[in-house]
């Protein structure tokens, strides 16, 4: 089978086919970042923060769902693009009343807070409305739903339905009024959760705790 390999700031790396670029980059050490990426489930292109400049393309692509090409030459790290994540993270953390969270809600609960300290992000740029709602009196043992942290990167609801099957949680509305909710808008007892905590792992914010952690902590303190 012939080879494929495409160049990378600066450097030739080959490629499996059907690989995205930004699969390609993290295989060579490469860590673009991204708030909406896990690497077990399907690529979805929402918070475009992994953005790379690809030679002879016109704007930005979002590196997540781009398949890497032969030949291709492809930028992770120019000043626009940089000034570029910058912004979209300004937006995000204007829109997020609190980045400093609690490492024990999750073991992803840090992403969001470790970008914008990267890159100096301003958290109060943007004003202007926010999406999702804590749900803090939902009565289950396990899950704390602190929606007001939320992003939209749309983790919980995809490793729930892509990785567990259960499709316990969903999204309602959109634009600023969307509110990650499940089926009737129940406490999540009353879905189809089985409280396996892979929502919360893998939520970026730490908008989704751990309440058996968070609390084994207070109770030790
Ligand atoms: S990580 Fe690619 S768009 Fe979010």
């Amino acid at each position: 089978m012939q080879s494929s390999a495409l160049t990378l700031d600066g450097e030739y790396i080959s490629f499996t086919p059907g690989e995205t670029i930004y699969e390609v980059a993290a295989r060579a050490g490469q860590m673009i970042p991204s708030l909406c990426y896990d690497p077990r489930l399907d690529p979805f292109g929402g918070c475009r923060l992994c953005v790379v400049h690809v030679k002879g393309l016109r704007g930005p692509v979002a590196s997540c769902t781009t398949k890497a090409v032969n030949e291709m030459v492809v930028e992770t790290l120019d000043e626009e693009i940089e000034r570029l994540r910058k912004t979209l993270l300004e937006m995000v953390a204007s829109e997020n009343p609190r980045i400093d969270v609690d490492p024990l809600r999750g073991y992803a609960s840090q992403e969001l807070t470790t970008l914008v300290d990267r890159y100096g992000a301003r958290t109060g740029r943007f004003a202007g409305s926010h999406s999702g709602h804590s749900k803090t009196d939902d009565p289950n043992p396990f899950i704390l739903r602190d929606y007001d942290l939320c992003i939209s990167c749309y983790r919980c609801v995809r490793v729930c339905a892509e990785q567990e099957g259960d499709y316990a949680i969903s999204v309602m509305n959109r634009g600023f009024h969307t509110q990650i909710t499940t089926e009737f808008n129940n406490p999540l007892k009353q879905s189809a959760c089985t409280f396996c905590g892979q929502c919360v792992q893998t939520c970026p914010t730490g908008a989704l705790g751990d309440k058996k952690a968070m609390r084994f902590a207070t109770e030790r303190s």
